[in-house]
Parts: C-alpha cells; sequence; structure tokens
C-alpha cells in the first residue's frame, strides 16, 4: 500500500499533538498515579470535535475520515493512553452504533450532545460471567408499557462513572438467544442505574472502570436502538470500529516507547559513549521502528476500508491484535533500554508498560481476535 498523508489528516495530527502536549502532558504521571479523571482535557476536546470525529457535521460531529481518527487517538496515545481510550469508546462505541442505528428522535436526543462533546457515552456489554462469551449475558430488559424495565449487572465499563449516557446490552427474549438481545440507552441519574466502585487498576489509570448495575430500572422504550433482536449485531457493529480505536491507542503507545527509547539512549553515556552507539540498542530500536510502521500500515488499511464502507472485520480484528502486540513488546524493549531507571516512576516507560496490557485484552481478547480473522479466512 502506497500512503500519503491528506493535508487534513497532517492538520489533525499537528493539532491533536499540539493539545496532547499542552493540556495532557502536564500531569500525566500525577493522573495515573492518583487515579484522576482529565476532565478539563476532555470538555476541551470535545470542544474541538473529537467526540465525534466521523461524525458528519450535520449531526454534530467532525465530519473527518477514519484515517483522521486513527490519528487523533494515537496521537492522544502517545501522550495519555487513559484520556485516548475514553475518546476512542465514546466514539466507536456510543456516536458509531448510534449514527448507524438511531431514529430521528434519538438523533436529536443522544447523538448530536455525543458528537458535539456535551455528553459522553459508555458501552455496557461485558458481564461479570458473560466477558469473552458475549452472547451469555444476563440482564435483561422487560417490557412494560411504554417502558423496559432493566435488571442486571455490568462489568468492566469505561466511563461507567463519568459517562452521561450508555448503551447497553440486554436480553429481550430469552428463548432466541443471541437473537434475542436487544440495546437499550440508559441515561445517567434514571433511578435504578447505579455505577459502583472505580477498578484500582494496572494502568489506564487516569480513566474510570467501573460496575454499573440496574434495579428495576424504567427506561422509555423510545430509547431502544434499532429493534427488539438487534442487540448482539450492534455489539459486533461497534466493536469492529472499537477495535479500530484499540489499535489506534495501542500504536500510540508503542510510538511514544519508541520516542522515549531513541530520547534516553542519546543522552545515556555508558562505557564512554551514548547507548545509542551500541548495536544492542540499535537493533532493538530498528525492530521497534519496523513493527511500528507494519502496525501503522496495518491499522490504515482497515480504517481505509471502512470509509469505503467495504468489509473490514478482518482488518480491525488483525490491526487491533497486531497494533496490541507491538505495543506491549515495544514498551517492554522501552524498560529494558532504560534499564534501572525505566523501572521507577521518574521515566514514562513503566507507565507504558502497565497501559499497554489491557490493549491486549479490552475489546475482545487477542484470542478472540484470533477467532475472528479465521473465521474471516476460512470461513464458517
Ligand atoms: N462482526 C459482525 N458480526 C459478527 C462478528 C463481527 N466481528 N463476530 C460475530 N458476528 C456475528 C456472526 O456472524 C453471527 O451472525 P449470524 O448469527 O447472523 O450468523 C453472530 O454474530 C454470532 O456469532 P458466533 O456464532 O461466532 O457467536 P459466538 O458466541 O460463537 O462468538 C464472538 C462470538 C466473536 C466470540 C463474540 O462474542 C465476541 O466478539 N466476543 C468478544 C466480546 C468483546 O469484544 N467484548 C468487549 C467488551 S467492550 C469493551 O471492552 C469496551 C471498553 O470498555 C474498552
Amino acid at each position: 500500500m502506497d500512503f500519503k498523508y491528506t493535508e487534513e489528516q497532517q492538520m489533525v495530527r499537528e493539532t491533536i499533538r499540539e493539545f496532547a502536549l499542552a493540556e495532557l502532558a502536564p500531569g500525566v504521571a500525577e493522573r495515573d498515579e492518583k487515579e484522576i479523571y482529565p476532565t478539563k482535557a476532555m470538555k476541551k476536546l470535545g470542544e474541538l470535535g473529537f467526540m465525534g470525529v466521523t461524525l458528519p457535521e450535520e449531526l454534530g460531529g467532525a465530519g473527518l475520515d477514519m484515517i483522521s481518527y486513527c490519528i487523533a487517538v494515537e496521537e492522544l496515545a502517545r501522550v495519555d493512553a487513559s484520556t485516548a481510550i475514553i475518546i476512542s469508546v465514546t466514539n466507536s462505541l456510543a456516536v458509531y452504533p448510534i449514527e448507524l442505528f438511531s431514529n430521528d428522535n434519538q438523533k436529536e436526543r443522544f447523538l448530536r450532545p455525543l458528537g458535539e462533546g456535551k455528553m459522553l457515552g459508555a458501552f455496557a456489554l461485558t458481564e461479570p460471567e458473560a466477558g469473552s462469551d458475549a452472547g451469555g449475558m444476563k440482564t435483561t430488559a422487560v417490557k412494560d408499557g411504554d417502558d423496559y424495565i432493566l435488571n442486571g449487572a455490568k462489568a468492566f465499563i469505561t466511563s461507567g462513572i463519568n459517562c452521561d449516557i450508555v448503551l447497553v446490552f440486554v436480553v429481550t427474549d430469552k428463548e432466541k438467544g443471541m437473537k434475542g438481545t436487544s440495546a437499550i440507552i440508559v441515561e445517567k441519574g434514571t433511578p435504578g442505574f447505579e455505577a459502583g466502585k472505580r477498578e484500582n487498576k494496572m494502568g489506564i489509570r487516569g480513566s474510570d472502570t467501573a460496575p454499573i448495575s440496574f434495579e428495576d430500572c424504567r427506561v422509555p422504550a423510545a430509547n431502544m436502538l434499532g429493534a427488539e433482536g438487534m442487540g448482539f449485531k450492534i455489539a459486533m457493529t461497534a466493536l469492529n470500529s472499537g477495535r479500530i480505536g484499540v489499535a489506534s491507542q495501542a500504536l500510540g503507545i508503542a510510538q511514544a516507547s519508541l520516542d522515549e527509547s531513541v530520547k534516553y539512549s542519546k543522552e545515556r553515556v555508558q562505557f564512554s559513549r551514548p547507548i545509542a552507539k551500541f548495536q544492542a540498542i540499535q537493533f532493538k530500536i530498528a525492530k521497534m521502528a519496523t513493527e511500528i510502521e507494519a502496525a501503522r500500515m496495518l491499522l490504515y488499511s482497515a480504517a481505509a476500508r471502512k470509509d469505503r464502507h467495504e468489509n473490514y472485520i478482518k482488518e480491525a480484528a488483525m490491526a487491533k491484535l497486531f497494533c496490541s502486540e507491538v505495543a506491549v513488546r515495544s514498551a517492554l524493549e522501552a524498560v529494558q533500554i532504560h534499564g534501572g531507571y525505566g523501572y521507577i516512576k521518574e521515566y514514562p516507560v513503566e507507565r507504558f508498560m502497565r497501559d499497554s496490557k489491557i490493549t491486549t485484552i479490552y475489546e475482545g481478547t487477542n484470542e478472540i481476535m484470533n477467532i475472528v480473522i479465521a473465521d474471516q479466512v476460512i470461513g464458517r
């Protein structure tokens, strides 16, 4: 693939890079240490249009293409992977499925404010006993007049505490298996909807991850996205796009690991010369740079297919699989290159190592990515 950025894509990179360095870099270590949510930065990102990157302008978004979206998430993650995942989840897992499956009323009530950055979206599929086996969900929604009554518990919800709306996947007809699942939008503050205690995580500690629960939670039937029975299809459609977002986040962490490794190896002197002069270090850096470039091209091929409205299920899964593995390998090598300094919090690479790991787990573990890829390559 012969790839060249458009002027617009280059401008997106410059804008978001500048933003990340000015607004996210100061305090990133403290937010990680103390689990502080990036409230001020999120507000500004919303004003800049980064909560609805690919949403058309007439619906309240920035109307950019998918590669611009990848660039934006990558540049955020290069500085702060926590902010990057908050942006990725609201764009890919809330705005995108709502854009695709909503009616006009839902577009005005939810999509426009999400795209304009006035609302933050979350996505609640996972349950304590239904992770990779998403179809095994148990949360129910029972029709009662003009409402549905929700009961059940969801786990590991990104922005579970700070979100304004959450797209919840529920069982509406347990006889029909996955075809008996539905997606419904629940607003924060709805009686019976509660977020639990924030999880104390290994990485991405600036973003909040929490369990949420529904106890006789009455939600207007007008909030159902698509029709009853479309839940699993909506979830998978959102996750295909989400996997591009997570791949972009992983790429940002990998790039940051490379940047820090190059900088440190030029400064650090051992045996009377910068360690960058040693082939042992040069080979590590060459491998990281090569893998990162390959990861970026794989990611852009998935993004470009999505922009062209082609099937991108396989490419998104490949991008998520490969970019996340490259992120983990690059972050580990960055720590190794930094030696003892890589193991302490004075340098950011130990945070990259902790942040990178989750990219191989969420939005479908890499084991699930292999299943998705094999299904697409071999057929069922
Ligand atoms: N895109 C579109 N359709 C898909 C799909 C995909 N990626 N994967 C499966 N499907 C479709 C299948 O084609 C099938 O459709 P038909 O019934 O029409 O044939 C249907 O979904 C059921 O598929 P399977 O028979 O393969 O179902 P399964 O139960 O054996 O496996 C799975 C499905 C792929 C493993 C799925 O459960 C899955 O993706 N699991 C991972 C869940 C996941 O990614 N969770 C992430 C949580 S969200 C999160 O992490 C967000 C965050 O906060 C950061």
